[in-house]
């Protein structure tokens, strides 16, 4: 039994970092604080790294349940930490119960190594404080990647000192729209929002003392009306104003360029120009500055070629660079950022329509039309990340009548916990390309974080075991029986979530 006498015993910073997790932990949930001791003879919960497993296994840990001990012991620091996060996961839901934790053996390591939970930004603003808590819940499921999509059509929310209007006009809307796009009308308020190099370091730290590396997505060359707003030169038709989609009500200034208040995808793109590169690479030289994570997303998804088609500069590059078309212009473009960040010792992501015209040689995959990129990625020989639309995308609505608004699509929590990342056409030689899996969380429809909870619980516990159980091991209707006590906790942490959705069909 844990109570106020137990001691964790914790040897050296990353043990200790760990030790202060659990023990913040504890002093939140359960009231009690422990002591932290390099050493201790009785009553203890303590956490060590060693070289237990293979090679390849960073990521597993092993725990001991007795009546007077819990020995957790990691491959590495992060799997130590796993063992606190499973530690946590057999604490008696009920406050007013003893803290009793049953007489355990576990060996455990994940079936995958990158698990991701994406949070979209742009479409809505969410403060530091929320951020931290989403990372936390990415912690306490084991999982060890956050995507970070900080631009947007609807605003740009990382400050870059060499750009100040990119925040100065461009993490601000003058509306947004109510009800679905096109919508039946204007909110009429400002909208606003960005993000401080100061609390990004801060947050990247946040993230980092519980083995979670973030992932920073700048978007290019579409879903960029909000830079372009702030600075039309990015623009290959800069006189021109801001086109407004049809049927949308409009709040406040429309001359000129304008960071859009409605949802979908904008014609208005970046132009593939010195200028625009000169741009990106000083945003991505300020970018890797704050995030140590060896992988840049780029984006790359749903870039309308438009604009390009009637550009003269677009057509003569085209020519001038023997290019076949503007898919391989776009093509070019990522190939050339890929190249700067190569260059810097930084990998690239993106998503899946960076297959078009040509993938950069280096790239990354992110699938998300389904599995069809992943999977003619992996054939080429390209790491991928698995983020289909109809299994992991966690916008879409979890039950058939949803008490509120979503962007549309059906994802019950049945879908998500039997999916499986390794596609039936991929064979096992090429099976190693999938590095793993992502929920993305985009945020048209999730104006405050109450609703994002709302979105992403039960469902992230269902893609923990995804990411983590063996196939064989899953069982749907087991991991229900164990959702029961999973909600309490969730009720615990005064988390929204919901209870409903769960099998196909409902
Ligand atoms: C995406 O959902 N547009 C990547």
């Amino acid at each position: 039994m844990i109570s106020s006498k137990t001691v964790i015993v914790a040897d050296g910073e990353d043990a200790k970092k760990s030790a202060g997790f659990l023990n913040d932990y504890f002093n939140e949930f359960y009231g009690i604080k422990l002591k932290i001791a390099e050493k201790t003879t009785s009553n203890f919960i303590r956490l060590t790294t060693k070289k237990l497993f293979a090679e390849g296994m960073n990521d597993a840990y092993s725990m001991n349940v007795s009546p007077s001990s819990i020995n957790i012991e990691g491959n590495t620091h992060g799997a130590t930490f796993y063992g606190v996060q499973t530690l946590i996961q057999l604490l008696p839901v009920d406050k007013s119960e003893k803290l009793k934790i049953p007489a355990v053996e576990i060996d455990d390591y994940p079936r995958f190594k990158y698990r991701g939970l994406m949070l979209d930004v742009g479409r809505h603003f969410m403060p530091v404080d929320f951020v931290k808590k989403y990372i936390d819940f990415i912690a306490l499921h084991k999982m060890n990647r956050f995507h970070w999509h900080l631009t947007e059509d609807q605003g740009w929310r990382i400050e870059i000192k060499k750009y100040p209007k990119l925040t100065e006009t461009g993490s601000c809307r003058n509306g947004t729209i109510i009800g679905h796009h096109p919508g039946n009308g204007n909110d009429n308020e400002k909208n606003c929002g960005y993000y401080t190099q100061e609390q990004i370091k801060d947050v990247v730290k946040y993230a980092a003392d519980r083995y979670i590396t973030i992932i920073p997505e700048i978007e290019m060359p579409g879903h960029s009306s909000a830079a372009i707003a702030a600075y039309p030169q990015l623009s290959c038709f800069p006189d021109e104003k801001t086109k407004i989609a049809k049927g949308v009500t409009w709040s406040g200034d429309s001359t000129g360029k304008q960071v859009q208040q409605s949802w979908g995808v904008y014609e208005d793109v970046y132009c593939p120009s010195e200028y625009t590169f000169n741009f990106l690479q000083d945003v991505l030289d300020e970018v890797m500055q704050l995030f140590p994570s060896e992988y840049i997303h780029i984006g790359g998804d749903e870039c309308p070629k438009s604009n390009w088609k009637r550009s003269a500069f677009c057509q003569n590059l085209i020519k001038e660079k023997g290019l076949k078309d503007e898919e391989g212009l776009q093509s070019y473009f990522i190939q050339r950022i890929e190249k700067y960040l190569n260059s810097k010792g930084k990998k690239i992501i993106g998503w899946d329509e960076i297959l078009e015209g040509g993938i950069a040689p280096n790239a990354t995959i992110m699938s998300w039309r389904g599995e069809s990129g992943g999977i003619a990625a992996a054939k080429q020989h390209h790491n991928v990340i698995m983020t289909p639309g109809s299994y992991v995308y966690f916008d879409h609505a979890q039950s058939k009548k949803e008490d509120s608004l979503t962007i549309g699509g059906y994802l019950p929590l049945e879908t998500v916990y039997n999916y499986n990342p390794f596609p039936a056409e991929l064979d096992s030689a090429n099976q190693k390309y999938v590095l793993g899996a992502q929920a993305n969380v985009w945020t048209e429809y999730m104006s405050n974080p109450d609703k994002v909870e709302y979105m992403i619980f039960p469902r992230l516990s269902a893609l923990s075991e995804v990411l983590w159980s063996q196939k064989q091991d899953k069982n749907f209707d087991n991991f229900l029986s164990r959702l029961q006590t999973q909600y309490h906790r969730y009720d615990q942490w005064k988390t929204k979530y919901n209870a409903k959705g769960i099998h196909k069909g409902e």
